[in-house]
């Protein structure tokens, strides 16, 4: 293991980094003795041939893929290098609405146009999986060159990936999963032909860890490895690769931890206002508050400071909490409680279906000059920005998009009731950056 032998290494470091692993000078608060560079011995990450190749080889067999990357810049840069992999300036990218922003990001990156697919909303205004027949339509209509999807999402929705990839594969399209959420269903990696994982957000692993696989012949492992090397660090931590590999080797016991959730979920029967959504992904829960008087960042702003409880993320109707089975699972009861005894005091609202504004149609010209409008005088201006609720970071609106009335009153109630959200240039909630 990379651990046992970072361990081991006793040279005299006449090399980066800086501390030189003194611990005796600096401390051994922050893990400075296992801090290395690449060395002679260890391999190097842009071209492994070595123990980092063994923990590639390691993540293949796990995930069954055909190759497997280590990431150490997160899903982020796995996303973004699939993107440059797969397209060149010009072509169409065929992306769930519901994307994160690095798939966006990603598509500006390769100078390609994105075209949308647009899951449907349940009622409580959560993204349903992909809809593989109106896929198909789209592909038919918009011929695109790459396929991007996110699978689990943010609140556990699981698409059919299989199905997904078989009739992309049908028209010979390669399809990248965003599996950001997903790094537990080691199923995932053989059905689509880059899959990207964050082992931090649902594994014990450090922030920032992350796998990436390519598999069939859609996609060159090679170019995507260089591709990696263009966008990823060139001094990549060991540790951080210490945190993969061992990750790698942990197994974790699901059984337990879907029992400790059917538990807790089971204690929250009583909750009269407050309502459990279960999406199919056991690493997560999503309460809904839209019976009740409170919305979700209230929620959670009364979990944190009255039960010390933080959760994942929080909107104007909802939270998701991230379980896994590291949790201690005392904390279930102590969340069932607190739930409990919030929702004994929350009072009755009526809710009909949530809506999320239609998809803003695109400007049919775009200028090249820009300035700030202030948001309320922003209606039929063509968006020279990204807004967003972060998290989970799934665009309200992109570039070259018309500001609606719908979204100006939507992005204003997701403020006043707390929600954070970011545009690229940061003047929300007082102005949006327009094309004029
Ligand atoms: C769906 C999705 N994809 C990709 C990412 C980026 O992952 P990372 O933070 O590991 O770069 C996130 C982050 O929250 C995400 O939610």
């Amino acid at each position: 293991m990379l651990y046992d032998k970072l361990k081991k290494y006793n040279r005299i470091p006449f090399h980066m980094p800086g501390h030189k692993r003194n611990t005796k000078l600096l401390g051994n608060k922050l893990p400075y003795d296992l801090d290395i560079t690449e060395v002679e011995g260890f391999d190097n990450l842009q071209s492994p041939d070595g123990i980092l190749k063994e923990i590639e080889d390691k993540a293949k067999k796990i995930y069954k893929s055909d190759h497997s990357f280590i990431l150490v810049n997160g899903s982020t840069v796995g996303i973004l290098a699939g993107i440059l992999t797969a397209v060149k300036r010009g072509d169409t990218v065929l992306m769930a609405r519901n994307c994160h922003k690095s798939v966006y990001n990603g598509v500006e990156l390769a100078g390609a146009n994105a075209e949308y697919i647009v899951p449907e909303i349940d009622k409580y205004g959560i993204f349903k999986a992909i809809n593989v027949k109106k896929l198909e339509e789209k592909i038919l209509s918009v011929k695109p060159k790459l396929i991007v999807i996110t699978s689990p999402t943010y609140e556990g929705v699981i698409s059919e990936n299989c199905d997904i990839c078989e009739l992309a594969h049908k028209y010979g399209i390669p399809v990248l999963l965003d599996a950001a959420h997903g790094a537990d269903l080691t199923e995932l990696a053989q059905f689509a032909d880059i899959t990207v994982m964050s082992l931090h957000k649902t594994l014990p692993a450090l922030t920032q860890c992350a796998l990436a696989h390519v598999s069939g012949t859609l996609i060159s492992a090679e170019e995507y490895r260089i591709k990696l090397s263009m966008i990823q660090t060139s001094s990549p931590s060991y540790i951080l690769m210490c945190s993969i590999d061992e990750c790698l080797s942990y197994k974790p016991n699901n059984l337990k931890l879907l029992n400790e959730r059917d538990k807790l979920i089971k204690k929250c029967d009583v909750l009269n206002r407050l309502k459990i959504l279960d999406y199919g992904d056991i690493y997560k829960l999503v309460i809904f508050t839209g019976y009740s008087n409170i919305s979700g960042v209230e929620l959670a702003n009364k979990l944190r400071s009255d039960y010390n409880i933080e959760v994942e993320m929080a909107c104007r109707y909802y939270i998701v909490l991230v379980l896994s089975s590291c949790d201690d699972y005392s904390n279930y009861n102590k969340l069932a409680k607190a739930l409990i005894r919030i929702d004994s005091a929350l009072i009755e609202a009526k809710c009909s279906p949530i809506k999320l504004p239609d998809l803003p149609e695109k400007a049919s010209e775009l200028s090249t000059s820009y300035e700030y409008a202030v948001l309320d005088s922003s209606l039929n201006r063509v968006s020279a920005e990204y807004v967003w609720a972060y998290p989970p970071g799934i665009p309200l609106i992109v570039p070259g998009e018309i500001i609606t009335k719908e979204l100006i009153a939507y992005i204003k109630d997701n403020l006043s009731s707390g929600v954070n959200i970011q545009s690229t240039r940061g003047k929300l909630p007082e102005k949006i950056y327009c094309q004029s």
